[in-house]
């Protein structure tokens, strides 16, 4: 039986992205109303155009709300939920006194069901539809959030996180492990319903070479999987990568010589880059994820999203859950636009709506599924409302533009500003 809804609001979708040339404004169209039918949009148009379109279908009202593709988080750590916001640490002796001590915790299934059910429900609230999650290095806990995903109808992307040295005793597994575990992995989740697979070493300070090795040739036996890392995310990590990889250009390098540069490539972080790094992540239109909650939490830096975006690289955006500090893309949005502003450099609300949405959903090479609103797509939506708080509210009613309402949204709005969730074409 066919299913249908029309939603009324301000119906937002993108035409170009808004770093293109142009004003980033003109990069967005508003429509009075979207049709959804079978879980895909059916169309978008005005109220009238809908309804001639799907004459049956019951109408869902949301005023002037801003109705938008639902927000892709394109890295995140989901077995980090339970210990995000701890205090005091810089990168590595935070991954050594919070991050692995929990981590352990996740070889236990029902522990990591109800971890993965927990993150799934917080980042729902927030609007977030897809996530792109590192696991652990127990095959169980990627069977927990592509089964708590899978229940959901969610089209998330998830991969077993690959160590082999410098982690502690119970949280490493071997070369061979690694590769045949993420290979049984991906039989099993890979293009089933909604879900995708990620070949995942954490980074090159947790894999020997021959685990690395073992990486490059799973990624090469599996082409059409992601393959998600960190790259270059504290000045400390970077010399101590040098020091682990002598023979190597840069940090990269120890990715590039094992087969772990591509198309497909996810690299967190990546905010102390050398030329000819940039160069060749842009060579391979390799994804760089930008994670600014988590860049100003732990102390590593600001991304140089300006000098990136201009020089043509493929750019996500992420919370980076629970090296960052929030569940919520908006926090992100508005931390990614302070880190702008502290390079010279502010981003347009445009800018940021896109990178939250069409953005990473073109880092995971899903932007033809999911990420905007448009005929074909994947009916994941967030409704949000403009006015969710006194504080916003007063704050809208002086805005000359919706730019400017949404703004105040983005800087301020937390998971109160999140109306309603769509999940392939329901309502959740
Ligand atoms: N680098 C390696 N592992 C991690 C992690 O879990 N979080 C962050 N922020 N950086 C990492
Ligand atoms: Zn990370």
């Amino acid at each position: 039986m066919s299913t249908e809804t029309i939603l009324k609001g301000q119906v937002l979708s993108f035409s170009r992205s808004p770093f293109d040339e142009g004003a980033p404004q003109d990069a967005a169209q508003l429509s009075e109303a979207v049709a959804i039918r079978d879980g895909l949009v059916a169309g978008t148009g005005s109220l009238a155009e809908m309804r001639a379109l799907l004459p049956r279908a019951p109408l869902v009202d949301h005023s002037d709300k801003l109705i938008l593709a639902g927000f892709v988080d394109a890295h995140v750590h989901y077995p980090q939920t339970a210990i995000i916001a701890s205090w005091g640490k810089r990168l590595i002796d935070w991954l050594n006194t919070y991050t692995f001590p929990e981590e352990m915790r996740f070889g236990d299934r029902a522990y990591a069901n109800e971890v993965a059910n927990r993150y799934l429900d917080l980042t729902t609230a927030n609007g977030t539809t897809t996530v792109c999650s590192f696991c652990t290095i127990h095959p169980e806990s990627v069977d927990a959030i592509f089964s708590a995903a899978q229940t959901r109808g969610q089209r998330i992307v998830a991969g077993k996180t690959c160590m082999d040295r410098n982690a502690p005793d119970g949280l490493r597994d071997t070369p061979q492990s690694a590769y045949d575990d993420s290979d049984a992995l991906i039989a099993r989740w890979h293009g089933v319903d909604r879900l995708g697979y990620a070949i995942t070493p954490r980074f090159s300070p947790t894999s020997t070479p021959d685990q690395l090795e073992a990486m490059g040739a799973l990624w090469a036996k599996h082409p059409d999987c992601l393959m998600q890392t960190h790259l270059s995310e504290q000045v400390d990590e970077i010399a101590w990568v040098k020091t682990l990889f002598p023979q190597a250009r840069d940090y990269l390098d120890t990715y590039e010589e094992f087969g772990l540069l591509g198309a497909r490539g996810l690299y967190g972080h990546a905010i102390h880059l050398e030329e000819r790094e940039r160069h060749r992540l842009r060579e391979f239109g390799a994804a760089l994820v930008h994670c600014p909650t988590s860049n100003t939490f732990i102390g590593s830096g600001l991304f140089d999203m300006n000098g990136l975006m201009a020089e043509g690289q493929r750019i996500g955006l992420a919370t980076d859950t629970g090296g960052g500090s929030s569940f919520s893309m908006l926090r992100t949005m508005a931390a990614a636009y302070e880190v702008g502003q502290l390079r010279g450099t502010p981003l347009h609300a445009a800018q940021l709506l896109w990178l939250a949405t069409q953005g990473s959903a073109a880092a995971l090479r899903l932007e033809h599924k999911i990420g905007n609103i448009a005929p074909g797509m994947e009916a994941d939506l967030v409704v949000l409302d403009l006015a969710s708080t006194p504080a916003i509210a007063q704050r809208t009613t002086r805005a000359a533009d919706l730019w400017e309402a949404v703004f105040a949204t983005i800087m301020m709005g937390d998971d109160r500003a999140v109306a309603e969730v769509w999940i392939g074409g329901r309502a959740v």
